[in-house]
């Protein structure tokens, strides 16, 4: 099957910091979830270049945007490197790729009749780039003062613009997450979306900008630049090569969204808007993570208690620890509070405590008795292990259930209780007694073979969230030698050092 998996594209006005890595490495690990399953999957990311906010940062800077963007956009493309997330494309919006697609997208809203020429009045918070009002079009006082994401004060802006017709989509995109249960992800955003759909009428969004030059010119009247979140959106179009690519063809049919809940509206309503009226068909998923916080506070540029300097994160406990954790913490939606010490205490007890000792046991036992290796025809399993294999194939099945469902933390408990019970079962059988005696040492195959064939199974269920343990254990246990005929192991190595508490 092909699939299409995208980031948000982060906004090139800041460095990155925790928040943007949180969604790119579940991103990440759901890549390599379904390509270990023999799916074909593009994996894109990027960043999101244009709008105010951006020239504004610039300016602060004594910096051309064009300059900035291109210095903010590495340091993005360095962050995801850092983090091993194995991207396939990063999409900038002010790449020659981009801008082509974008302007496309907008003839077919004005060929659908769904752009018009009006005048925006409102409150406007530059941060989220985006008009805040009451439903009746009265700016509530209140309401208006400030910015419930970035607690700022809101500016008044007043300007011509094009507005596009999301008023007549209403109803078709609710049919849609009515009839689509797991069209959005997890159910309490869901609800969220329906609840705004059935207690709100739609007002037309406001598409273009006069207050900033920093955009991509409007077909045919170039005082105007798109709305930035419309050159944004489209950045998920433009990352296949636009609409008539082959890879669109490919990869959009199948396409999942993993987006934070701030963006929510942008991608649940304003989106299949757009589309909608594109005539393009809808992504099949947009699958919602909750904020990373530090001591309940959201991570954030504009907050510098919260911030974490990634590259020294990354280079104490590695991409691992940090992706495991995100990942196992909370049920996924739900935010996850960080902090080093929790960080290295879950890598230490679950990485290089419990798997890092079954695979350091079994490689060292294999060298002691078997001098590295044996062949393993003829070797059958006893009763013991076959009553066992079962119960582990079962948890395999149900931990890749629950991964497909988005359900991370719940999978991987499963297989740490796996790692937990092929521990017990190497202290039950107590194999450095047993194999003492020399003419036990041919029964003893029984019990390599089948940690060796467990811990494969588990290794490969296991890898899409500690990519890079995986590795080592791949190359210390030998699966990727390729022969069922027998076992052969590399030197005993830590596939996880324990993580120093300083
Ligand atoms: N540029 C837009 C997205 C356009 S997508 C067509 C944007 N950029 S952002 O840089 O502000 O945020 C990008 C993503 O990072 C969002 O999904 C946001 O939720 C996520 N996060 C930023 N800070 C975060 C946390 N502290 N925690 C979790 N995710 C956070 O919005």
């Amino acid at each position: 099957m092909n699939r299409y998996i995208t980031t948000p594209i982060y906004y090139a006005s800041g460095s990155p910091h925790l928040g943007h890595a949180y969604t790119s490495l579940v991103a990440d690990s759901l890549k390599r979830f379904h390509a270990s399953r023999g799916d074909s999957v593009k994996l894109i990311t990027g960043t999101d270049e244009h709008g105010q906010k951006i020239e504004r940062a610039a300016a602060a800077h004594g910096l051309e945007p064009r300059v900035f963007v291109e210095q903010k956009s590495l340091e993005f493309q360095q962050a995801l490197r850092r983090l091993d997330v194995d991207y396939d494309h990063f999409v900038r919006t002010t790449s020659e790729a981009h801008v082509p697609v974008v302007k496309d997208f907008w003839e077919r809203l004005v060929a659908a009749g769904d752009v018009y020429l009006g005048r925006y009045e409102g409150a406007y918070c530059v941060d989220c780039e985006q008009y805040f009002h009451s439903q009746g079009g009265e700016i509530r006082r209140r309401a208006a003062q400030q910015c419930p994401v970035h607690l700022r004060p809101l500016e008044h802006f007043s300007e011509e613009s094009y507005f596009f017709r999301l008023s007549r989509y209403q109803d078709a995109i609710r049919e849609h997450i009515q009839s689509h249960r797991s069209f959005i992800r997890p159910e309490v955003r869901r609800n969220e979306v329906l609840g705004f759909l059935n207690n709100n009428q739609l007002r037309d969004l406001s598409i273009s900008r006069t207050s900033t030059s920093w955009g991509i010119p409007v077909p045919g009247d170039e005082k105007h630049v798109m709305y930035v979140w419309v050159d944004a959106l489209v950045s998920y179009l433009s990352a296949l090569g636009g609409l008539e690519s082959d890879e669109h063809r490919t990869y959009w049919p199948n396409t999942t969204h993993l987006i934070g809940k701030d963006i929510l509206t942008f991608h649940a309503v304003y989106w299949p808007g757009l589309l909608l009226s594109a005539g393009i068909p809808l992504p099949k998923q947009i699958l919602v993570n909750g904020w990373l916080t530090v001591d309940g506070r959201k991570i954030a540029k504009s907050d510098a208690s919260t911030l974490v300097d990634l590259r020294a994160l990354t280079e104490r406990v590695g991409s691992d620890s940090i992706r495991y954790y995100f990942l196992k913490s909370v049920p996924y939606g739900q935010d996850v509070d960080f902090s080093l010490d929790k960080v290295i205490a879950v890598a230490n007890a679950d990485i290089a405590n419990n798997l890092g000792n079954l695979v350091s046991r079994t490689v060292a036992l294999i060298h002691r008795f078997y001098d590295g290796g044996f062949e393993t025809a003829g070797v059958e399993l006893g009763k013991t292990e076959l009553i066992l294999q079962r119960v582990l194939d079962e948890n395999f099945r149900e931990s890749v259930t629950r991964f497909e469902a988005a359900d991370f933390a719940g999978s991987i408990r499963l297989l740490i209780g796996t790692v937990s019970r092929l521990n017990r079962y190497i202290q039950e059988k107590e194999p450095w007694t047993l194999l003492k005696d020399e003419s036990k040492r041919e029964d003893g195959k029984t019990i390599f073979k089948f940690l060796h064939q467990s811990l494969e199974k588990l290794t490969r269920v296991l890898a899409p969230v500690i990519p890079i343990t995986a590795d080592r254990i791949r190359r210390q246990l030998g699966f990727d030698q390729g022969s069922a005929d027998f076992v052969r192991v590399a030197k005993v190595e830590p596939v996880f050092p324990r993580i120093e508490i300083k």
